[in-house]
């Protein structure tokens, strides 16, 4: 396929929803949704798209009922432990985004553990947001430029901002996909989205597969970017 982009961003909603349907609990929608996953890391890997971010767990998902919150800890932690070799052996390389203070020893312990084992990976970077708010990121990243007492005020650049976000390395989005139906961003990568071209499937995320994937990723390539310049469309 041409014209692919090198970094997707995907909201994987409506786990609880696609359980719902079929008379599940919602916990069978989030590990369904586990597996979804790890099959679209996959199909990233054969179209040789670089960079994945992913939403995991958002800083207002501690609003659900704590049943629910706990399983999806319970669920990140078991998953991050259990698939590590296999992602390192696929040459993926793991970044963990979000706010870490409110996260458990046990979790905080499992992240730098799977961020240490693929860290030299290259084959596709997979960022897993997790605890992640676009407003809390761009709330640490001014704590942290105000805690530098070094930084002049006319040092404050967009480059300088890039820097400061949870991962440095990450790179702008060019396609976010959300699943589930609804069309919003739900805080997610406010900063890394500014341009990115946006899509909105009906299918809920367990459903998500790569037949799905090709046809977002169809209509990524028939678009045309401006970034705000005049650009003339291409000749039919
Ligand atoms: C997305 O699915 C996963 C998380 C937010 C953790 P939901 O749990 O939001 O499922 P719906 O949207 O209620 O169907
Ligand atoms: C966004 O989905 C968060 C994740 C997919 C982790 P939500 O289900 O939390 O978003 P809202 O509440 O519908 O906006
Ligand atoms: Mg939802």
């Amino acid at each position: 396929m041409q014209n692919l982009p090198a970094h997707v961003a995907i909201i994987m909603d409506g786990n609880g929803r696609w359980a719902k349907k079929q008379n599940m609990p919602r916990a069978y929608g989030h590990k369904k949704g586990v597996e979804v996953l790890k099959d679209t890391v996959k199909s990233f890997i054969k179209y040789e798209i670089t960079s994945l971010t992913v939403y995991a767990f958002s800083t207002e998902n501690w609003k659900r009922p704590p049943k629910e919150v706990k399983y999806l800890m319970k669920l990140f932690s078991q998953t991050i432990a259990r698939e590590a070799a296999e992602l390192d052996e696929q040459g993926i390389k793991i970044n963990i985004i979000g706010r870490r203070a409110k996260l458990n020893q046990q979790i905080l312990k499992k992240i730098e553990k799977i961020e240490k084992l693929t860290e030299d990976n290259d084959k596709l970077i997979l960022n897993i947001a997790f605890n992640y708010g676009g407003r809390a990121e761009i709330i640490d990243v001014i704590k942290k430029i105000k805690a530098d007492k070094n930084l002049k005020t006319e040092e404050i650049t967009q480059k300088l901002i890039s820097k400061y976000l949870y991962n440095p390395t990450i790179s702008d989005i060019e396609f976010l996909i959300r699943t589930g139906g609804d069309k919003r961003i739900s805080n997610f990568l406010l900063w890394e989205s500014a341009y990115a071209e946006l899509y909105f499937t009906d299918k809920y995320w367990p459903e998500f597969d790569e037949k799905e994937l090709k046809i977002a990723l169809k209509s990524f390539a028939k678009r045309q970017r401006k970034f705000g310049a005049l650009i003339e469309e291409a000749d039919q």
